[in-house]
């Protein structure tokens, strides 16, 4: 890194806070951060098919992501770790994906980058040895100075098979922090190279805000492996900085914002029709089987769930397990009543719900 960018992340307290990280955590358990709009899932509905000629409990839920199989295609989104707390989280969200063979993510690692003795909080992998775990940094600090150096470290400490750059300008924005996301896409492309010649991939993703197919394939030129889309219509970044503000200005600022971004089901078809053969994450929003089903039906290969999850791992172990045995029974029911063997059966089997002219498409979540 240049001495200009270690002056300038030194200089930067507030971050390397992690009190900050688990303000986000308590205020994602208690306070109402979602969006009032949706991911708009309920504009599509399946089509039903009444005969399947299949069993409900043969059905094939298999995928992969980064290399590695997944015995279904869901995944635990990247939320926290850096903390005796978010280890807690952490070690109890990755055990019970490795007990269903789902994928799982950590938070944001900069806290262990930037203060080395909080990299132990990161470590799941003796919870979770098979299943494709994602190390995570966001895009502001490679604008900043990070490489492939950090990178490595990253993922050194938890032992993942490929690398999340999670792109916030918007929360940035609101919470007054990196505010300067010139050179990203050059020091992306680097940072993939580099990581390329270790065998591990790296996947850009959105925090909530959606990603728009024109940006997917900017992102794709840079080299990235894939992308998780994460779009809006579950958890808003801009309504929990809005909780965190410390300021009259920086509360009203993420409230205002508090609406914006691409929903989920929009950035899906978006970023496939952009990027027919790139794996593609879905999150932001989902809360059902029914949702993940209807992600991967428009273009997702795998499914993702992050504040769900976090509410789920509160509760306890227990309550985590229930969470994706529910999610898995509703999506083999969607597979079983659409007449899909496969997860990859599922494209195509949905058609836009008809609604009378004038209304707005904003519905009860499915
Ligand atoms: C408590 C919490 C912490 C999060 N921290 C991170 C993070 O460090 N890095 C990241 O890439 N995304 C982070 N996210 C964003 C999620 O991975 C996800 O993209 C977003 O919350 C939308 O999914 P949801 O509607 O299922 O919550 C966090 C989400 C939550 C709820």
């Amino acid at each position: 890194m240049s001495p200009e960018g270690k002056a300038i992340i030194a200089m930067d307290e507030r971050l390397r806070d992690p009190a900050a990280k688990l303000r986000h955590i308590d205020v994602c358990l208690t306070e109402d951060v979602e969006y009032s709009r949706s991911a708009g899932f309920e504009r599509f509905e399946f089509v039903n098919e009444a005969l399947p000629e299949l069993s409900l409990a043969e059905l094939d839920l298999s995928a992969d992501l980064a290399g590695k199989p997944l015995r279904a295609p869901l995944m635990i989104s990247p939320m926290t770790g850096g903390t005796a707390r978010g280890q807690e989280i952490n070690r109890r969200l990755a055990a019970v994906a490795e007990r269903f063979g789902i994928a799982f993510g950590v938070g944001s690692q900069r806290v262990a980058l930037e203060a080395p003795e909080r990299a132990e909080f990161f470590r799941v992998r003796d919870v979770a040895p098979s299943i494709p775990v994602f190390a995570n940094l966001g895009a502001a600090q490679f604008a900043r100075g990070y490489g492939a150096e950090q990178a490595r470290r990253a993922l050194a400490m938890t032992g993942a098979d490929a690398l999340f750059v999670h792109f916030n300008a918007l929360q940035e924005a609101v919470q007054g922090g990196d505010r300067d996301f010139r050179y990203v896409a050059r020091r992306l492309t680097q940072l993939c190279r580099e990581l390329a010649t270790d065998g591990i991939p790296v996947y850009a993703r959105e925090v909530c805000f959606g990603m728009s197919g024109a940006t997917a394939r900017r992102l794709a030129d840079c080299g990235i492996a894939g992308i998780d889309c994460s779009g809006a219509g579950g958890t808003s970044w801009a309504k929990v900085e809005a909780h965190c503000a410390r300021t009259a200005r920086g509360r009203e600022l993420g409230l205002k914002f508090g609406e914006w971004g691409i929903p989920t089901s929009e950035a899906i078809v978006d970023v496939r029709a952009a990027l027919p053969a790139i794996p593609l994450i879905a999150s932001g929003g989902l809360r059902s089987g029914i949702d993940l089903a209807k992600a991967i039906a428009l273009g997702a290969d795998v499914g993702a769930m992050a504040r769900p999850f976090l509410l789920a791992a509160h509760a306890g172990a227990e309550a985590v397990v229930r969470l994706v045995e529910d999610v898995l029974e509703e999506l083999r029911i969607c597979m079983f009543a659409t007449g899909s063997g496969t997860v990859a059966e599922l494209r195509g089997k949905l058609r836009p719900v008809d609604r009378p002219a004038g209304t707005s498409g904003h519905g009860a979540r499915t």
